[in-house]
């Protein structure tokens, strides 16, 4: 599959390592791509939402690891508009010197098959009492979660993470310390991240585009000042219907193909 669309579509994601060297050039290259993928017309016709450079160039270093998210989050109980990100684009720099951080993707359909969950209905109604007790500031504004842990847990009706409405300070993602306590949490799901994830070891002058819904993402490894361009582009001002159509495609990765839809769980 050498056709970097084709793959975007079928993997969800697309590595490019002979992307263009010149950070607007990288841009344009990851725009076409989208636009290709989406339509320039699509639904809500994609913008740029978010336009990053991680860590920012006078920062310090990120913490050696990122907890797997989705950019903007995914509006499990949507009530007002918002911008929802659809795709995100990563580069690096062509002569940014020695990277050391990898980039963890987890297609969602191959972690959430590995076991049952219960109906649509009912995964609804656990969003939704999740959001009222660990993930919305302010419940006039709906549920958006950003943490794949969060909606793994809010899923199984087993809230075990510190609740952000109620731990005053708590900031989000940083749910886990480590890579290591990250995995041993979804093994308590009977998830195996490892069984389902890939690396990407981004290097100066390539681009990686993935699906942001399809995909979750983290990191692993410390990333310096001035690394990584990061683009996302997505709906703006997303209605409450069109963030349920798209939270909904989110769910599908919940019905386990084939499946006898029976919950499975390791004991807490
Ligand atoms: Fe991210």
């Amino acid at each position: 599959m050498d056709d970097p669309l084709e793959q975007l579509e079928q993997l969800g994601f697309v590595w490019i390592r002979d992307a263009p060297a010149d950070r607007e050039q990288a841009f344009e290259a990851a725009r076409a791509l989208v636009d290709a993928r989406e339509g320039v017309d699509g639904p809500a016709g994609l913008s740029l939402v978010g336009d990053f450079l991680l860590p920012p160039g006078d920062g310090e270093q990120s913490r050696a690891f990122q907890t797997l998210h989705f950019d903007f989050g995914v509006p499990l109980d949507p009530k007002v508009e918002v911008d929802v990100g659809r795709y995100t684009a990563l580069h690096i720099p062509s002569r940014f010197g020695r990277v050391s951080a990898v980039t963890r993707l987890v297609p969602l359909t191959a972690l959430l098959t590995q076991r049952g969950w219960c109906p649509q209905t009912e995964l609804l109604a656990r969003f939704s009492e999740y959001g009222k007790t660990h993930g919305a500031w302010n419940d006039d504004h709906g549920y958006i979660e950003g943490s794949l842990a969060r909606i793994v847990e809010a899923a199984a009706g087993r809230p075990a993470l510190p609740s952000v409405k109620i731990e005053a300070g708590f900031l989000c993602g940083m749910e886990f310390e480590t890579l290591a306590s990250e995995l041993r949490f979804f093994e308590r799901h009977s998830l195996s991240i490892d069984e389902s994830a890939v690396e990407v070891s981004l290097g100066p002058g390539e681009l990686l585009v993935f699906d942001n819904l399809a995909v979750a993402h983290g990191r692993r490894g410390t990333r310096q000042p001035g690394e990584l361009h990061q683009w996302v582009f997505g709906e703006c001002g997303a209605g409450i219907a069109r963030q349920r159509e798209l939270r909904d495609r989110v769910l599908a990765a919940f019905r386990a193909p084939a499946s006898d839809q029976v919950v499975t769980e390791a004991p807490a």
